[in-house]
């Protein structure tokens, strides 16, 4: 049996990921590393969809990447790169726009949910077209696992569609990706409004852990999260949004099972369980921080590693590229 290819993509679009990505995807893609071919892509083309800074995408790229090798991606044993540095992503997104039709685009949630907080007026087409190029990243690599977390499961069901299409009209071309989405821990929310999901873009500052937010901080962000009515800690997401989603990170993060967390809690209030899930995410975090902290110190070393994957990247794409192109009938 041939080892498994996977893929997967963060958008660089905030100075930290969070605890939403790391328990939702990254967790899994260090895990995926062994015992697969991964390639894991810091998504700066999709991050143009919405405003940008020319300085803060350099910043935010970096610091991607640094994050990414700081909680365990090793660049010897997965394929690390930036989306702009492999220009078969473009290419093949466009052969996906012209795979896709525009009602199904338009059926897209994520595409309606942010277009709908922008006003229609402003936003912008490259924001229509985001799940096309999505599945170009996907495709290219012949992937047959994509880690992603619940909010992107639309995204593979579409690649999915477009890939298959494809196939039965041009012969085959695709492998067809399936997703790699955890039961638990899929939906990690925000400590405040708990019944949303944690997001660098729509959630409130308080309630989203920053990996790279000082430990001060990102006590303080649990210790004074939603409460609950109530005061038993129990994983109820209807009646105990708050603490159930408290107990997910703890138990995620710390290896217990939820059972073996509410009967550790039974009898004792929510004050003493968010002091303990204060420090549990502090204590995982703190490592993870200061690794890439100092990795940023060094920006050459970082762009080299980066260099180096994409050249890997590129001799993969172009030879799917070169498939689908021959495929369709062009010309070469
Ligand atoms: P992005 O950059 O928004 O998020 C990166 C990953 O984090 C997951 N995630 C969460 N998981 C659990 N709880 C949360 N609150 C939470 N917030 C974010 C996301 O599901 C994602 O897996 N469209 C993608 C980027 C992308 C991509 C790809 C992914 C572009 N091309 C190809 C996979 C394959 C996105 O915006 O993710």
């Amino acid at each position: 049996m041939s080892i498994k290819r996977v893929l997967s993509g963060i958008q660089p679009t905030s100075d930290s990921f969070h605890l939403g990505n790391y328990l939702g995807a990254l967790k899994q893609w260090v895990a995926l590393q062994d015992g697969h071919d991964a390639f894991y892509c810091i998504v700066d083309l999709h991050a143009l969809t919405m405003e940008t800074e020319p300085a803060l995408m350099r910043k935010r790229t970096l610091a991607s990447a640094a994050q990414l090798i700081a909680l365990g991606i090793s660049t010897d044993k997965s394929t690390l790169f930036v989306q702009s540095q492999v220009p078969q992503h473009n290419q093949l997104g466009w052969l996906m726009e012209c795979m896709a039709g525009f009602g199904e685009a338009n059926r897209m949630t994520q595409f309606k949910d942010k277009s709908s907080k922008t006003g229609a007026d402003s936003v912008r087409v490259g924001l229509f077209t985001y799940p096309m190029l999505q599945a170009a990243d996907i495709l290219l690599y012949q992937a047959d696992l994509v880690p992603v977390g619940e909010d992107q499961r639309q995204h593979i069901e579409l690649t999915r569609d477009l890939a298959g299409r494809f196939n039965t009209r041009y012969g085959q071309t695709f492998t067809i990706p399936d997703g790699y989405i955890l039961k638990t821990a899929a939906k990690i929310n925000d400590l405040q409004e708990p019944t949303a999901k944690m997001s660098k873009s729509s959630g409130s500052a308080a309630g989203v852990i920053e990996i790279l937010d000082s430990p001060e901080v990102n006590a303080k962000k649990i210790k004074s999260s939603m409460t609950d009515t109530g005061s038993e800690v129990r994983f109820n997401e209807k009646e105990k949004p708050g603490i159930s989603n408290l107990l997910t990170i703890h138990s995620a993060l710390s290896g217990a099972t939820i059972a073996a967390l509410e009967n550790e809690f039974a009898g004792k209030g929510y004050g003493d369980f968010k002091g303990v899930v204060a420090d549990v995410v502090v204590e995982y975090l703190a490592p993870i921080r200061s690794r890439a902290l100092e990795l940023l110190e060094d920006e050459k070393h970082l762009i080299d590693l980066l260099h180096k994957g994409a050249a890997k990247a590129r001799t993969v794409a172009a030879g799917t590229l070169e498939t689908a192109y021959k495929n369709l009938g062009t010309v070469a």
